[in-house]
């Protein structure tokens, strides 16, 4: 057991206590952001005159030995300290002795741990943000490449009218574009150094904390010391965003399980990314799609662990909030890897848009385009809509479709059809004729898709944190 306060107790911390307070097997995560965030607090000391430029020079000669050997393998982060913090004090003091002692002047563990959090998660919010786009990449190639691939599109997954894949993707660019919007506003608005708050009231030390702040690549200090260390909300926005990613790889994932699915064959996914039974020898599973809509709970499940962990705390900081890591961690991690996951499945994963199109042509998915059609030769459209219905219904009696009727028995129906029908109704024209903003024609398509392009060569949130240390995952 090895902690930074004990003055004022008679008695040792019973061990299951110990236990169940300390932290260290979970913070231990957060080593480099506590390193960078002392590194940044003694550089203020010293520049304020708090401590000496030797005092500095020797705390930050041993801080970054510290980070060395760890990094190295050389030193192994004590998991019986309580917490990352006390590990790293208990070490510098260990090392340079006395002066080791000035590293905690002017700062609690309560600003230093909010710091750390930050730290970290500003991070990962940009790697995030980095795979979102990876991921929009390989999006925008499948729809370079299916502007001419038909397909039926589905509302209560009956079929309803046609449209590409490249349009049926670009819907999925659309939810994953807003999801790095979400990444650069929460990355915004979190990026303010809650240090030199202290345990709740600031200091007396005449620290400047707009220097901190810049050292460390934030856009400023906070503005209250009790909120900057009870402030948990930037990890709600986080893991709220990251649920809306969850949900909309998952809503992605039961597509492509439907689409793989031997019914639908729309899509093969590769050898790679499939997996086998242990007893039917026939099956190739999409297990990667379930597992990245599966595990959409467990995220969602952070988001409110952390909702209702927050609910009831008084200011300022209260021992509830250590409970804002592990799952978020956790969360993190998880997204993180079925980003990676998914992207793969995607890239290696065959469209068949033969299967495809034959799909588009049954189901009359046409018959708004016959009613539109009848509209053109002077049927008000409720009207249109009755007559195609009454199509509709005769082909289902004789098996049959539309566009396979002759003109005779069309015209048994209404006496408005001519020979253009079959044009107006073909698949192609169906597609093609849709040609307004945000439709599937390919005109429309093509300059939704420049815009896309231009969009994905803007720089992205990882451009902005040029920190190196993110690497100890
Ligand atoms: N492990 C603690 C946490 O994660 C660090 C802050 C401890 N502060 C305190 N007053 N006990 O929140």
């Amino acid at each position: 057991m090895a902690q930074l306060w004990g003055g004022r107790f008679t008695k040792a911390t019973d061990r299951t206590v110990y236990d169940f307070n300390a932290s260290i097997s979970f913070d231990k995560r957060l080593f480099h952001e506590d390193i960078q965030g002392s590194t940044a607090h003694v550089t203020m000391l010293a520049k304020q005159g708090i401590l000496t430029e030797r005092e500095r020079d020797e705390i930050l000669e041993g801080l970054s030995g510290i980070r060395g050997d760890v990094d190295n393998g050389i030193l192994e982060i004590d998991i019986n300290c309580e917490d990352i913090h006390s590990f790293v004090e208990a070490e510098l003091i260990r090392r340079i002795g006395d002066t080791g002692k000035k590293l905690h002047t002017g700062r609690s563990r309560n600003d230093q741990v909010a710091l750390d959090m930050r730290l970290y998660t500003r991070k990962r919010v940009a790697v995030t943000d980095g795979l979102l786009k990876e991921l929009l990449t390989v999006i925008l190639d499948v729809m370079e490449e299916n502007l001419g691939t038909y397909m039926p599109g589905f509302t209560h997954l009956q079929k309803a009218q046609p449209t590409t894949l490249a349009h049926h993707f670009g819907a999925y660019f659309e939810m994953f574009r807003r999801d790095r919007q979400r990444m650069a506003d929460l990355y915004r608005r979190m990026n303010y150094c809650p240090l030199g708050a202290g345990a709740l009231a600031g200091t007396t030390y005449p620290l400047d904390r707009e220097y901190t702040a810049s050292l460390m690549g934030f856009a400023g200090p906070t503005l209250n010391s009790m909120d900057s260390v009870s402030d948990r909300d930037y990890l709600i926005e986080f893991l709220s965003a990251l649920s809306t990613v969850m949900m909309h790889l998952s809503r992605f994932c039961e597509e492509i399980i439907i689409w793989n699915s031997n019914e639908y064959q729309f899509v093969e996914i590769d050898d790679a990314y499939s997996t086998g039974s242990s007893i039917m020898p026939q099956k190739k599973n999409p297990d990667v799609a379930e597992l990245v809509r599966g595990k959409t709970g467990r995220v969602y499940g952070a988001l409110l662990s952390l909702l209702t962990t927050m609910k009831g705390i008084p200011l300022a900081y209260n021992k509830d909030m250590q409970e804002d890591k592990e799952m978020t961690f956790d969360a993190m991690d998880t997204v993180e890897n079925c980003l990676i996951l998914f992207c793969g499945m995607l890239r290696t994963m065959r469209f068949r848009s033969d299967r495809m199109a034959q799909s588009a042509m049954k189901g009359f998915t046409n018959a708004t385009d016959a009613a539109d059609y009848l509209v053109g030769k002077g049927v008000p459209f409720r009207d249109a809509h009755g007559i195609i219905g009454r199509l509709v219904l005769y082909c289902v009696e004789k098996n049959t479709s539309i566009d396979k009727l002759s003109l005779e028995e069309l015209k048994g129906i209404s006496d408005q059809f001519e020979a253009d029908l079959y044009d107006a109704i073909s698949l192609e024209t169906c597609v093609e004729k849709r040609l307004t903003i945000g439709g599937p024609g390919q005109e429309a398509m093509r300059a939704v898709i420049e815009k896309y392009r231009e969009y994905l060569g803007e720089s992205a949130l990882a451009d902005l944190t040029t920190d190196e240390s993110y690497t100890d995952r």
